[in-house]
């Protein structure tokens, strides 16, 4: 039995980031529900290369596409790898081996009479990749709201208004086919509204896939990217995929756009679509562009991988937004990790070692029957709440159990019992071991989809053989832990974290981590400075990245008369420290709060040892001080100057 399910592919023009993270994670976490109900589960994910947006991306930084592509999905590949996600096949859009298959998807939807020739003139969002075909001129885009561009082409369409009775009854007939149910109704009512044919062609722009016998056209990006579903495992009798997992804002191409390609063409549909909320950190959707990212591995270097994953997992309601802040991810760490399960596999062993000799007893006295029946529920309600999507209430069960078995060990006072010398204590003793083991042994499984390496360890140390992945949910029964086992000495799996040293280190490595990936995306020096009268064309003009900031803090460099030391904040989770010559001109304390122009893709410059990211926009007349530009009415800092 085969579950194939997939992560969206994503887009390479910025490096990635928890909200990526997030989704790919929760596709592991299904990936090893589904393993452990005997299912032969396979992952993909991958790149998403072409268009418009990447393409001035890899302008900005002064590469060709296909080398600036490259870089960014080799970074999304090696930081699945680093977060010991598993993931089947890496599928990039420029793999010629997708080409053929975005061929084939087109020539059988042209052969079935759904595809023709016709001219596009209307808006079209570059950031959302998006004909938006009841827009004029100027008009925002309604995805981003971003303004809209004009365009006239010829182009290949799609008539996907032949569609709109064929999808409603596919949402009618397989009611779980987009979930949760808010995503399905706004699904239905917008193809209720009636549907518009689509271009699926694009000639105005180079990079994309050719389309056959075409060689001006080159496929729209949805077009593309949506097919790497199927090209991902191609020849492996997998599609169709059982799971599509993608954040909400792009249910339409997936509920929409994908199913009606697929009936087109007369290939099988996907089962199922689930479309997932957003992160949102500092009170807005994680995205690079807003520059409000947190990336994973630094939360990985300071706490593990599976502090970030259960965060995620426990803390937001799988479907809808949650807030990720760096307080809360440690606070639940504390509280329910160290505190909670970690604490009770170090307890439950170390009074094993010391009571029983490194032995698991038999439970001489029994089990309480309450004890053996929550647990016997709690395997329901976990395996019931993983299948239906629900993470948080799943953990919520588990914790639940926990809980019940540190309170029944502070009733039982093991402590205690080993001391006493009462008739039938021994025999308490050994239930109350066994009972807290064998409750060890049920949650390392039920967890190990969301915290498999923190899982791996509880069963490691409770001696158990054969590795978690073989166990089967369908098997899964209290009181099958062999007694008599020997267990081993208890490593601490969560050491309890300091809440400010830890934010600040991951900070620091954040930081770390935002140089290393500009100086990897950093713009190639121009070979020769323009004179100021010869013009630039606009790609050019858009690889200076200018922002609003706001001047944080400002001190004179020791021994310089010139330069003024300062932090800018320009909406990035830390300030820039810029070195500008301007203490000529302006008192440190006169600058703070104050908003400036900041060009911020500068290659960084060590002055006076101390290394400026970044220049301050100021006016120099002739012979006089500099000037720095400022704005009439407020803008926030971090907006982009263009
Ligand atoms: N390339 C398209 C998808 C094509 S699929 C055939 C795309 N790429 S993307 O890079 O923008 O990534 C989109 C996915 O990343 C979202 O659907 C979501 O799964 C994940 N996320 C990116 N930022 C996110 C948050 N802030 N929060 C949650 N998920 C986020 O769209």
């Amino acid at each position: 039995m085969k579950y194939y399910l997939t992560t969206p592919i994503y887009y390479v023009n910025a490096a990635p980031h928890i909200g990526h993270a997030y989704t790919t994670i929760v596709a592991d976490l299904i990936k090893r529900f589904k393993t452990m109900q005997g299912y032969r589960a396979v992952l993909t994910t991958g790149s998403d290369e072409h268009g418009v947006n990447v393409e001035r991306a890899a302008a900005r930084a002064g590469k060709a596409p296909a080398e600036f592509v490259a870089v960014i999905a080799r970074e999304f590949e090696q930081q699945w790898r680093t977060l010991g996600l598993g993931i089947d096949r890496f599928m990039r859009t420029s793999d010629p081996r997708h080409h053929r298959k975005v061929a084939e998807l087109f020539e059988a939807c042209r052969r079935n009479g759904y595809v023709y020739k016709g001219e596009y003139r209307g808006q079209y969002c570059i950031h959302d990749n998006l004909y938006v075909s009841e827009a004029k001129p100027g008009d925002p885009c309604p995805e981003c709201g971003r303004p809209t561009e004009t365009v006239t082409e010829e182009n290949y369409f799609f008539r996907l208004s032949a569609f709109e009775d064929r999808l409603l009854e596919l949402y009618e007939r397989q009611p779980d086919f987009i979930l949760p149910e808010t995503r399905r109704n706004e699904v239905i009512s917008f193809v209720r509204q009636g549907l518009s044919d689509l271009s699926i062609t694009r000639t105005n722009i180079k990079w994309g896939i050719p389309v056959p016998g075409e060689e001006r056209h080159v496929f729209y990006v949805w077009f593309d990217a949506l097919t790497t579903y199927v090209s991902a495992v191609d020849g492996e009798d997998l599609w169709p995929a059982d799971l599509h997992l993608i954040g909400k804002e792009i249910v339409r191409f997936h509920a929409v756009y994908w199913p009606a390609f697929l009936m087109a063409a007369g290939w099988p549909l996907p089962k199922r679509i689930f479309a997932h909320g957003w992160l949102l950190f500092q009170e807005d959707k994680m995205s690079k562009s807003k520059g409000n990212i947190v990336r994973a591995t630094p939360i990985q270097q300071v706490m593990g991988i599976d502090a970030l994953r259960y965060f995620l997992l426990r803390e937001i309601v799988f479907g809808q937004d949650g807030n990720f802040s760096y307080d809360a991810l440690v606070g639940r760490y504390n509280a329910d990790l160290a505190n909670g399960l970690g604490n009770l596999t170090s307890r439950t062993l170390s009074m094993i070692q010391q009571y029983r000799g490194g032995r698991i007893p038999a439970p001489a006295g029994g089990v309480r029957p309450e004890i053996a029946q929550a647990a016997e529920n709690t395997i329901r309600a976990a395996i019931a709440h993983f299948e239906n999507f629900e993470f948080s209430r799943a953990l919520e069960a588990i914790w639940s159990l926990l809980s019940s078995i540190d309170r029944f060990i502070v009733e039982e006072a093991p402590w205690k019992l080993a001391r006493s010398s009462e008739p039938g204590a021994a025999e308490r003793l050994d239930s109350a071991l066994y009972t807290a083991a064998e409750a060890l042994r049920v949650a390392a499984i039920l967890l190990w989809p969301v915290i498999p390496a923190s899982a791996e360890r509880i069963w490691d140390q409770l001696g158990m053989e054969g590795p978690l992945e073989q166990v089967r949910l369908g098997e899964l029964a209290w009181g099958q832990l062999p007694a008599g086992q020997a267990v081993k000495t208890p490593g601490a799996l969560f050491p309890r974290i300091e809440p400010p040293q830890a934010i600040e280190r991951m900070r620091e490595l954040e930081a770390q981590e935002t140089a290393r990936q500009a100086a990897l995306f950093a713009p190639k020096p121009s070979t020769a400075a323009a004179p100021a009268t010869e013009r630039i064309s606009i790609e050019e003009f858009a690889r200076i990245d200018m922002r609003v900031g706001e001047v944080r803090f400002a001190e004179r460099v020791k021994g310089s008369d010139k330069l003024l030391h300062l932090k800018v904040d320009i909406g990035e989770p830390q300030p820039r420290t810029i070195v500008a010559g301007i203490a000529e001109a302006y008192a440190p304390e006169s600058l703070i709060g104050r908003k400036v122009v900041i060009v911020a893709n500068l290659q960084p410059r060590k002055l006076r040892g101390i290394e400026s990211n970044g220049m301050i926009v100021a006016a120099t007349p002739e012979g006089g001080k500099p000037v720095l530009v400022g704005f009439l009415e407020d803008v926030p800092a971090g907006a982009r100057l263009s």
